[in-house]
């Protein structure tokens, strides 16, 4: 009695947060399958203390399933997630490859769970960082309209997945023994140039577009737009990689629309908003921080207070697990909020 489910990259950086998800999720599940490519076939992992072998994904991977959780890249969700739909299954898709897609809906649950209802199959899992920053923004645009936008990103290496973790480790033990270290992954995995990231941030995520943003910046401007429904919001990013492990930090400012904001009323807001965790008490030094969100599935919130210049204008800084609330989580969230409005079925 249960769910199907099938886990598409499952020994990834994101794919094995899944799997956790998963475990505590309250989602009946039948049983999982893992998917990753041929080298990981035979590997074994647990789901709930259970030995579960890795298979290699092929398209027939997904005869029976009925839940396909995706996180293995564009690529990959370009070539199989549709045929997991083709076999019936319902794909939540943690790569960009269909984000944008109109017939896509693009979706936090906390934000957007109504637009669930128009899916065909696919429902796409917004990009890590601005997962984080609509949570936060959209109780305050809820209350008093949202008009701008700027944020600038301080984004964990496990957003570049296992090999950039694992670079950021033994890159910094060689720094710290004054030894050398050729960087092979970061700032982007395919790119010409590699940079250090120990002790270096970069401001370099995703490839560069022509108008000399980064694609996780577009990223962030558009998902934004999309998510919250509305194309006038102004929306700009700077996103920048910095030597965390797990956990992207934001400093936000945005000006609402309305008239008759204060911080102590988008404060008493965020108290009360659903995801969020408020962190905001400098009498006491609390603020977020990113070695107590990792781990968690809130987005963490403090630092709010008012533009001291501009009318209408605020700043605040924003926390979560990149992996959890920025990926599996939220990809798991879906799943059980496509469960419990009765959607967790492709459309005939
Ligand atoms: P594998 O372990 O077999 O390489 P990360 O984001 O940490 O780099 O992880 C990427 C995930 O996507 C891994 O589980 C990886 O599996 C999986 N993956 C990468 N390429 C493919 C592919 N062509 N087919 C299936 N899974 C893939």
């Amino acid at each position: 009695n249960g769910y199907h489910v099938a886990v598409v990259g499952a020994t990834g950086a994101v794919g094995t947060r899944m799997i956790q998800m998963l475990e505590q999720s309250t989602l009946p599940i039948a049983s999982v399958k893992l998917l990753a490519s041929k080298r990981s076939a035979g590997k074994v992992l647990q789901f709930k203390g259970q030995d579960t072998v890795v298979e290699e994904l092929v398209p027939d991977s997904f005869k029976g399933i009925e839940l396909a959780l995706f996180s293995a890249g564009g690529g990959v969700s370009k070539k199989f997630a549709p045929e997991a739909v083709k076999r019936r299954a319902v794909v939540v898709d943690n790569t960009s490859a269909f984000r944008m897609d109109p017939a896509v809906p693009l979706v936090v649950p906390e934000v957007n769970e109504a637009a669930l209802a128009q899916h065909h199959g696919l429902i796409a899992n917004p990009n890590c960082s601005t997962i984080q920053m609509v949570v936060a923004l959209e109780p305050i645009r809820k209350a008093f309209g949202l008009k701008k936008i700027v944020v600038t990103t301080m984004q964990a290496v496990s957003g570049a997945g296992n090999r950039a973790i694992q670079e950021l480790r033994d890159e910094t033990q060689a720094v710290l023994d004054g030894q050398d270290y050729e960087p092979q992954v970061l700032p982007v995995a395919g790119a010409q140039k590699h940079y250090q990231i120990a002790f270096n941030p970069l401001a370099q995520i995703d490839v560069f577009e022509e108008d000399g943003y980064t694609h996780e910046e577009w990223k962030m401007i558009h998902e934004t737009k999309k998510i919250m429904a509305d194309q006038n919001i102004q929306v700009t990013a700077t996103c920048v990689r910095v030597p965390v492990a797990v956990a992207h930090s934001e400093s936000v400012w945005f000006e609402v629309s309305q008239k008759g904001a204060t911080a102590a009323k988008l404060r008493a807001i965020l108290q009360k908003a659903p995801g969020v965790v408020l962190e905001d008490d400098p009498e006491n030094q609390i603020f977020p921080q990113a070695v107590q969100a990792a781990g968690k599935k809130a987005t963490f919130v403090g630092r709010i207070r008012p533009d001291q210049e501009q009318a209408d204008a605020f700043h605040l800084y924003c926390v979560a697990d990149n992996l959890l609330k920025g990926a599996a989580w939220n990809s798991v969230q879906i799943a059980e909020r496509l469960h419990a409005l009765n959607l967790l079925r492709v459309p005939k």
